[in-house]
């Protein structure tokens, strides 16, 4: 156990909850599901931010203050992203899956929890390498509309592309990384025809339903995030939109184990946690 964890008293978990309940019924947004530790650490972090005392005075100065409700909000989600994390995840995608892809006409690729947009761009790229790029098509997926917005644009910070590119050498890249983006007066967009057959949209893994079959879903570094329940309804959901032998992808430090559908999948690669659905 943690000092959050240690840290939660009946008091404290009760405080939280009517914060997390305060966010949902402002802004239809559920935390209440998500793992208290993390969420108590974010909430903390603005009750520092807000000058206010304690969890009560942020209840307080958030049930009358829509600024400081909409901070605590934002607060709530972390968007930590780049492209080809993890890069010896990438390049068994690369090298197992990305192959069986290409036998699909049309292979259909969800990445849920997209954040800004850096996994899908990864993945746009593996895809263009292997002669894909003009039958696949993706769909990228979050809670919040403002990452999917940028998203969508293509925009990264140029300050990044060196790490990236360093990342996409890793994970098994030789072509010219910096042709993949348009680079001008500091700003850098992943090229607009790489994404002419990406879909943008807001979507709960918690709340919402399946909305199409894939060949392929990348659900990377979210789930953890979730409480047991909350990640067992979400895989279930997944399961649904995986079609039979469809891969599924997860974060480093996540795991099928709160699935019910844990049996229905095989681990393809010892180290990188990445599942073929069997049944
Ligand atoms: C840490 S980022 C990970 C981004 C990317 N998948 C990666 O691994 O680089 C987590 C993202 O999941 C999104 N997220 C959190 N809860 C979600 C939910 N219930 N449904 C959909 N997206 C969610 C957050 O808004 C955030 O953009």
């Amino acid at each position: 156990m943690n000092k959050f964890e240690t840290a939660l008293t009946d008091e404290l978990r009760n405080a939280l909850n009517a914060l997390l309940q305060l966010v949902y019924e402002h802004t239809g947004e559920d935390f209440r599901q998500y793992k208290h530790p993390t969420m108590l650490r974010r909430v903390l972090r603005r009750v520092e931010a807000e000058q206010v005392d304690g969890l009560d005075g942020l209840l307080k100065k958030a049930s009358q203050d829509r600024d400081c409700l909409a901070r605590l909000r934002a607060a709530l989600t972390l968007h930590v992203t780049s492209m080809f994390r993890d890069p010896s995840f990438f390049l068994q995608l690369r090298e197992q899956v990305v192959p069986y892809l290409s036998t699909y006409p049309h292979p259909r690729i969800w990445v849920a929890g997209c954040s800004t947009g850096q996994e899908l761009f990864s993945l746009r790229i593996l895809l263009e390498e292997a002669g894909l790029g003009e039958r696949c098509t993706l769909y990228g997926t979050d809670l919040s509309e403002s990452v999917l917005t940028t998203a969508h644009s293509g925009m990264v910070d140029a300050s990044l592309l060196g790490d990236y590119e360093a990342n996409y050498r890793a994970a098994g890249g030789t072509c010219r990384f910096l042709d993949y983006f348009e680079v001008a007066d500091g700003h850098s967009r992943f090229r607009p025809h790489l994404l002419g057959n990406a879909v943008f949209a807001v979507h709960n893994l918690v709340s919402d339903m399946s909305f199409n079959e894939f060949h392929l879903v990348s659900c990377r570094n979210v789930l953890m995030y979730l409480d047991h329940r909350a990640q067992a309804r979400a895989f279930s959901m997944i399961h649904e939109s995986l079609t039979p032998l469809g891969f599924l992808a997860l974060g480093s430090s996540e795991s099928l184990m709160n699935s019910t559908h844990q049996r229905d999948y095989e681990r393809i690669d010892a180290h990188e946690p990445l599942f073929r659905r069997m049944r």
